[in-house]
């Protein structure tokens, strides 16, 4: 096998398998924040990804992909029920999230998840060139860092959390902290999203592991851990420039036509999660259309909201939920010809979204608890003109960086009512002075800045920064 400099590690390849509208076999990237921040990161660079390509059986071979090879790793059945939909997707990511729908605890899932983690430290280890830079992904993988340490001695590891690291008092719950957190420590780095969270994550190893821990160093024997927050974001230059391609430009006219030219667009994209807080949303929506402050007649939304992990009963039971509840707005509010929400379930290429934020007056996210938020991001990068107003809530991980949004609690209803009201009534002045002050934050911290931050950190040398070329 050819071994690399850098080996990404990551539950999720950057593309997965689908069937084209002719019916032929062909790969797509997957949709979801992590893919969408790494993805153009590696593009052309000797970096390889090991990671799953969907579904269960032997792992097919994939060509490279924009020049990074990809080493799947095979999930069985069993794999997929007990490690990606068990353990990561119906205990971590719920607990993870504030706990906003109830984490289940499983010992046969537990079980999953340490063959499925044995797994991708086996296939790391072997993709990796001696000395090489590992740089382990998000929460299926907590476990990584520690195993691979043991198989390979030699090797750099990194390890960052998408998602947000919770507080003690939630992470207490885990019948398996102390493996969690000891799995985590095999890595040279920690990064996660938020300084908060490098706080839990130290208060919890000092708690439950006895060792020595700040918000930035743990001593773990003769070994010094370094915790940090590395906030991640998008290639925002390369959304700039899709999203001023005439034919972009073209279709957003396009699309505003075809939804009868209203005065105002709202957009919402999302995977279909129940930390997004859609059925929030969508309440106080409908509670706006029911007091007359938004009529179909001038307002229109748009809900994308591409279905995710679709086998959990969560994710089911929401979907249903919110399909349910679009029905009814529709049918209470909208006219012939005039629908009060254009649900889209669909995932789209790159393209058509920028096309959709650049149709959108209002950019509505509204996550319950979000590690960053990259739609929101994204959004900014494509208002090229300055035009636009971002409705986001406090509990994305943006917020902190995005200060000039119309920022708002989706736990309040009236607040979250108030805030949509705010941004749709907003002065073209006060809209442009928000977004240029954003889109200024986001022309500087780019993921170009994150990788060099992050892998400076890890890379003191910084060898591996100018073996990949990547961060200019
Ligand atoms: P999460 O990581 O929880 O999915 P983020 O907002 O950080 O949330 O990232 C979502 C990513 O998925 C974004 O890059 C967004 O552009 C992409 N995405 C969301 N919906 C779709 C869709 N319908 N089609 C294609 N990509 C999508
Ligand atoms: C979030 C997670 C990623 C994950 C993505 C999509 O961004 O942090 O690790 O890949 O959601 O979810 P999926 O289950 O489809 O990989």
């Amino acid at each position: 096998m050819r071994q690399s400099p850098l080996v990404v590690v990551a539950n999720r390849l950057p593309v997965d398998d689908s069937v084209a509208p002719d019916g032929a076999f062909e790969w797509r990237r997957s949709p979801g924040g992590l893919v969408s921040a790494l993805h153009p990161l590696l593009r052309n660079t000797p970096a390889a990804w090991v990671g799953w390509a969907g579904g269960t059986g032997p792992a097919p071979h994939l060509p490279d992909v924009d020049g990074v090879r990809m080493h799947t790793v095979a999930l069985t059945g069993d794999d997929l029920r007990d490690h990606y939909e068990g353990f990561a997707n119906a205990t971590l990511w719920p607990l993870y999230h504030d706990a906003v729908e109830q984490p289940e605890y499983h010992r046969r899932w537990w079980e999953a998840y340490q063959r499925v983690n044995q797994r991708f430290a086996e296939a790391a280890a072997e993709a990796a060139e001696p000395g090489a830079t590992v740089w382990v992904q998000d929460y299926h993988l907590q476990l990584v860092p520690g195993l691979l340490r043991e198989l390979r001695p030699d090797l750099r590891i990194g390890f960052f959390l998408h998602v947000p690291f919770p507080p003690p008092e939630l992470f207490m719950q885990l019948p398996r902290r102390t493996e969690l957190l000891r799995g985590m420590l095999g890595a040279d780095l920690i990064g996660f999203q938020r300084a908060q969270a490098a706080h839990n994550f130290a208060q919890l190893v000092a708690k439950v592991l006895g060792l020595p821990a700040t918000d930035r160093r743990i001593n773990v024997g003769e070994r010094v851990v370094r915790v940090g927050a590395f906030p991640v974001s998008i290639d925002t230059a390369e959304m700039a420039a899709l999203a001023a391609r005439p034919e972009v430009a073209d279709r957003a006219r396009r699309l505003r036509q075809d939804l009868g030219d209203p005065e105002r667009v709202v957009l919402s994209v999302d995977r279909m999660d129940y930390t997004k807080g859609i059925e929030q949303r969508l309440k106080a929506y409908r509670e706006l259309l029911a007091s007359g402050d938004v009529k179909v007649r001038d307002t229109v939304l748009i809900q994308v909201a591409v279905p995710s992990r679709d086998r959990v009963a969560q994710y089911q039971i929401l979907r249903d939920r919110v399909e349910h509840q679009v029905g009814r707005i529709n049918g209470e509010f909208g006219r012939v010809g005039e629908p009060a929400i254009h649900y889209l379930s669909q995932p789209f290429d790159r393209a058509e979204l920028v096309a959709l934020y650049r149709t959108a007056d209002v950019m509505a996210v509204t996550p319950l608890r979000d590690g960053m938020n990259l739609v929101a991001k994204e959004y900014v990068a494509a208002r090229v003109d300055d035009t636009g107003a971002l409705l986001l809530s406090e509990f994305a991980g943006a917020a902190a960086e995005l200060e000039q949004a119309y920022l708002v609690n989706p736990h309040d209803l009236d607040g979250l009512k108030q805030g949509l009201l705010a941004a749709l009534r907003a002065t073209p002045e006060d809209v442009a002075a928000r977004m240029r002050a954003m889109r200024g934050h986001l022309l500087r911290d780019d993921i170009h800045a994150w990788a060099r931050s992050y892998l400076t950190a890890l890379d003191e040398t910084g060898s591996l920064l100018r073996r990949i070329g990547t961060t200019d």
